[in-house]
């Protein structure tokens, strides 16, 4: 039988991870034959909850779970972990401006890169959920410079949901029939979700959602404020969607997928967005962890308009990260 994968959850009493935690445990993510050890990561005034939804996996009675450790410590949490998802960050809260949002981020993944730098597996893979997810990913990386840059992503798969939902939901198809979406640049209202390329059925979307101009005035902004859209209709942010999408992005990316994929990565130079970010690319997932960002997509004038806000927008939260990283 298989050796059991050391999988991390942080924010591990959130509310994303109380979705999340039963679809690992059950093995939808990493396979039925896959033994789970869990390592889960919380701040100290949020254990006694956590310890709740551990009594829970106990009652579950999961077979493939082979451990739970619950601690507040980082340096316990990543030991030996071969899978880390973080999704315990500090919110924004009212009133917050985007640097204050930045700093109070820094100093949780400068001491979470630091602690996986140390105790991790070197071939971690890492996916980045708490916001702002992709230059947190960036500051981890930053701090553990002993991890290669390649295995640590951040989320925009929700978003490529998101987008293929609208779009089957809109053209009267399965969410299976729709193809060529891909998401570029940062999880967050600049993102863009591409549908230049995308098809139903073999047949372009973008004259079925009513051409260009429907496109960005309608389509585009759906999209990008998804989030909030949910969090006033809720009153609570996506948790179960967030969940799912944690799962597909894991799964794509640790056993392989024949579609492309949008994931947040390491900037390499494609599409002329400069390496130093990490920026949410169309990806071709091999099995194993390996992927490689999709070459050679036609970007036309529309489409470059919308890349370089986002990539504007990364290089702006990068420089205030790292200046406050320097203090
Ligand atoms: P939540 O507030 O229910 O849970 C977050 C948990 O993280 C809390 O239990 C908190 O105690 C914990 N936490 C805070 N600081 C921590 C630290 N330093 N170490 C370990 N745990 C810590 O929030 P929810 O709904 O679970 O969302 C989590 C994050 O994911 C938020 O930042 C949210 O904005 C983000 N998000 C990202 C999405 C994406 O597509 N990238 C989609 C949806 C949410």
């Amino acid at each position: 039988s298989k050796a059991t994968l050391t999988v991390c959850v942080s924010g591990a009493a959130g509310q994303i991870a109380y979705s999340l935690l039963p679809l690992i445990a059950r093995g939808d993510v990493f396979g039925q034959d896959q033994p789970i050890e869990l390592r889960l990561l919380e701040i100290k005034p949020a254990l006694d909850a956590l310890h709740g939804v551990v009594m829970e996996l106990y009652d579950c009675a999961f077979p493939l779970v082979r451990n739970i450790v619950e601690t507040d410590d980082p340096m316990v949490a990543f030991q030996h972990a071969d899978v880390t998802i973080l999704s315990g960050s500090f919110p924004r809260r009212p009133g917050m401006e985007r640097r204050d949002l930045i700093a109070k981020n820094v100093n949780i993944f400068k001491a979470q890169g630091q602690a996986l730098d140390r105790v991790a597996s070197k071939n971690v893979k890492v996916v980045v959920v708490g916001n702002p997810s992709n230059t947190n990913a960036l500051v981890l990386s930053h701090f553990a410079p002993s991890i290669p840059k390649q295995n640590i992503t951040a989320l925009t798969r929700l978003d490529q949901n998101r987008a293929v939902g609208q779009i089957a939901m809109r053209t009267g198809v399965n969410a299976d029939q729709v193809e060529g979406v891909a998401i570029w640049g940062n999880h967050s209202a600049t993102q863009y979700p591409d549908v230049t390329h995308a098809k139903v059925n073999g047949e372009a979307v973008m004259p079925k959602l009513g051409g260009r101009q429907a496109v960005a005035e309608e389509f585009i902004p759906c999209i990008q404020k998804r989030g909030a859209a949910i969090l006033k209709a809720r009153g609570l942010s996506s948790a179960m969607s967030a969940a799912n999408a944690i799962g597909d992005h894991l799964r794509s990316w640790i056993l392989g997928d024949s579609k492309v994929v949008s994931m947040a990565v390491a900037s390499d130079g494609s599409y002329d967005v400069k390496p130093g970010v990490y920026f949410s690319f169309p990806v071709r997932c091999g099995g194993g962890g390996d992927y490689e960002i999709v070459q050679g997509i036609e970007m036309d004038e529309f489409s470059r308009k919308y890349v370089s806000a986002t990539t504007e927008e990364l290089f702006a939260e990068r420089q205030e990260a790292l200046e406050l990283c320097a203090v």
